[in-house]
């Protein structure tokens, strides 16, 4: 590993290009907190690191999304841009340059590539046959088609994959298939397609992965992939397509998964013509510059795959590493919109400091590409305990002996040399940790670092020596050494934490706190009065931001394009825990007598047999059903309703009808089934 002793490397360092088409989450949060944690302790270190980004503008998602809010894409990538951008910044993302896929220089390197790709005999023509929505007039990717599962019959799957059976298959297998743009039925058509041969690459790919330039664990899954053999990539997409026209191919578009991580290149591209860096010293081949790509595992394939080949057939050097990281959970559970966990980023910073997310995240992430879990009780506990009742409590424990005994100046010698030293000398191995993106580790040395300093204070006790005449000097040599140890606890949390660190800075009158600084013991040196550095995760904001979370997914349906069928007018209510649903005891009930009930025009008198027991129901069902076609005919009842009592008189239970007043189908079981029986 470098050091600082050693020349400055230069690094370039990118984050996934997020979709400019939806806001800005937790889970994609991780990623660039995790990104910009290494690249802020890669600067702090002196190296020569660039972090870019940009949004991934094309596709058909953005298309269509731009279209459903009646403005054009371009607005809508513009809009975007400037909601992503502040959130980064709330958040302490500090890109070098953030930029679009929908840019000259993305267009000028995509057109490279290919062109590139092309003379070399890596690209392949073929007519496929695809779905087409005829009212649309555009060919349907198969998350747009959904129809029956041909194998389970479950209604409304999408048209690669069945949610109910898991089975996967081909949309023409779909049966009764519609468009989910259109609700029209689409027809199969042919038409030309480009594809990148990454067969061509399989020897190149094979060692590339088996070099270290991906996790052990990512290895694994890319082998697995590799011996069920690489296929052709379908790099294009007809007309009409919000991206790039392919230079030789009028009417066809490159795939947005084509010119997304060129994105990359183009955003670095923009940051050397700002900042008149040499573009080539980082990408052409056999540099010495190194290039890191941080990730999600979900898509592994394209970077670790078609983007190593892509760069390599196209002659430019291919990234040192790509790495991954794991999806964030929130309390145990996949972020849910209907609990509330699924939180916005803009959310989030509505209610609590950034800060305390990023200090969370750092102290439970690995180099691994485990799944991070966000307990919202353990992230308050933690934040808390570590760095307000920790870090700060060092600082504010000194800071006022300083101002009241030494005039606000350091004394002038360290009384606890020896821990001092081992205080800069930690800094060694915390260094290691994250440059292995072992921030877990890293945090939890600087927290026992932490312990230290304030037992040694807790000791010393200068709040007691205060009050004893002459001891004046003994308290400002205690609380020098504790600010000293501040010092250097800030120097490593400052790459998690710079708007703290930047406070810290404030307060400790210091021009940097970079890696190298904490070699220099602060002596006979003035500070600023203290200011409080962090308060504590209060709970209530918390509730507040997850019951906020909850109202942005009603506005968010009012949003979304009205799809077609009873969920556009009657959403899927919040999820219930299971216990909550094994409360409702459903049987199955024989339909003795049906009447009719004077004055009531919407309601029908049921007498129901349950085996045993009769129950009289008052139902909403007479508009769909005459009394006598009911007599006789099974059905299903809640039969632990508590009674409610009616102007007709008292209904016990309640039966399970479908529909609306467009039409009511009463549920009932197939035959064999009999009163009384329990449906679960
Ligand atoms: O999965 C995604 O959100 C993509 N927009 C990531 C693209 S990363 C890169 F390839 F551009
Ligand atoms: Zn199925």
């Amino acid at each position: 590993m470098s050091n600082t002793a050693s020349a400055p490397r230069k690094i370039l360092v990118t984050s996934a290009l997020p979709y400019a088409n939806g806001a800005i989450h937790l889970g994609h949060l991780l990623e660039y907190i995790q990104t910009d944690i290494w690249v802020r302790f890669q600067k702090s270190r002196g190296h020569e690191c660039h972090y870019v980004c940009a949004d991934d503008a094309h596709g058909t998602a953005i298309m269509l999304r731009a279209e459903q809010e009646g403005i054009t894409s371009e607005a809508l990538i513009e809009r975007v841009s400037r909601e992503h951008q502040q959130d980064f910044a709330h958040f302490g993302v500090a890109f070098d340059n953030y930029h679009s896929t929908h840019s000259d220089e993305n267009r000028y390197f995509s057109e490279l590539i290919y062109t590139r790709l092309r003379d070399a005999g890596h690209i392949a023509t073929r007519d496929i046959e695809q779905m087409y929505d005829p009212v649309k007039g555009l060919f349907l990717a198969d998350r747009f088609i959904k129809g029956t599962c041909p194998k389970c019959g479950a209604d409304d799957q999408y048209g690669d994959n069945c949610e109910a059976c898991s089975a996967t298959y081909t949309p023409a297998e779909l049966i009764d298939p519609v468009s989910a743009i259109s609700g029209a039925t689409p027809e199969v058509r042919s038409s030309t397609h480009y594809f990148f041969k990454l067969p061509d690459f399989a020897d190149f790919l094979e060692a590339w992965i088996r070099d270290d330039h991906v996790q052990p664990q990512i290895r694994n899954k890319l082998m697995e992939w590799f011996e069920s053999g690489l296929n052709e990539w379908d790099i294009s997409r007809d007309a009409p397509y919000f991206g790039f026209e392919i230079p030789d191919a009028p009417g066809k578009y490159f795939y947005v998964w084509l010119d997304a991580p060129i994105g990359y290149l183009a955003s670095f591209k923009h940051l050397c013509k700002r900042e008149g860096l040499d573009f080539d010293a980082y990408w052409q081949k056999g540099s010495d510059a190194e290039v890191y790509h941080f990730i999600g595992k979900d898509i592994v394939y394209f970077h670790a795959l078609f983007w190593p080949a892509m760069l390599h057939g196209a002659n430019f050097r291919t990234p040192t590493a790509v790495n991954c990281h794991g999806f964030v959970t929130v309390n145990g559970a996949k972020m849910s919109k209907s609990r509330g966990t699924f939180i916005k980023a803009s959310t989030y910073a509505e209610y609590l400091n950034p800060e305390y997310l990023r200090y969370y995240f750092a102290a439970k992430l690995t180099s691994r590409v485990d799944d991070l879990d966000l307990n919202l009780e353990d992230f308050a506990q933690r934040v808390n305990s570590d760095l307000v009742g920790k870090v700060v409590n060092i600082a504010s424990r000194c800071a006022g002996f300083i101002k009241k005994l030494g005039g606000g100046r350091l004394s002038a010698h360290c009384a606890e040399p020896e821990m001092v030293a081992r205080f800069i000398a930690a800094g060694d191995a915390i260094a290691e940790d994250f440059e292995a993106r072992e921030f877990g580790r890293a945090m939890r040395k600087v927290m026992e670092l932490a312990d230290e300093a304030n037992t040694y204070i807790a000791d010393a006790e200068p709040w007691v020596l205060a009050k004893q005449e002459g001891r004046e000097q003994q308290v400002l040599d205690i609380c020098s050494v504790g600010v000293n140890l501040f010092r250097q606890l800030m120097v490593y949390l400052a790459p998690v934490v710079p708007s703290m660190a930047e406070s810290a800075r404030e307060f400790l009158k210091l021009d940097t706190l970079d890696w190298e600084s904490r070699q220099k013991v602060l002596l006979d040196h003035e500070i600023a009065k203290f200011k409080p550095l962090m308060t504590r995760v209060e709970h209530d904001k918390i509730d507040a931001m997850i019951a906020t979370s909850k109202e942005d997914l009603v506005e968010e349906q009012k949003l979304k394009e009205t799809p077609k069928g009873p969920l556009a007018d009657d959403p899927i209510a919040p999820e219930i825990a299971f216990d909550d649903f094994a409360k409702v005891d459903l049987r199955i009930a024989r339909i003795g007598s049906a009447e009719y009930v004077e004055g009531a025009d919407k309601l029908l008198k049921l007498t129901l047999d349950l085996g045993g027991e009769t129950r009289t129901v008052f139902a909403g069902i007479r508009a769909a059903y005459a009394p006598e076609a009911l007599e006789g005919r099974m059905t299903v009842m809640v039969a632990n309703l508590a009674p409610r009592k009616m102007r007709f008189g008292v209904s016990e239970g309640m039966v399970l009808a479908a529909g609306s007043d467009e039409g009511i189908y009463l549920l009932s079981p197939d035959s064999g089934a009999e009163p009384g029986q329990r449906v679960k």
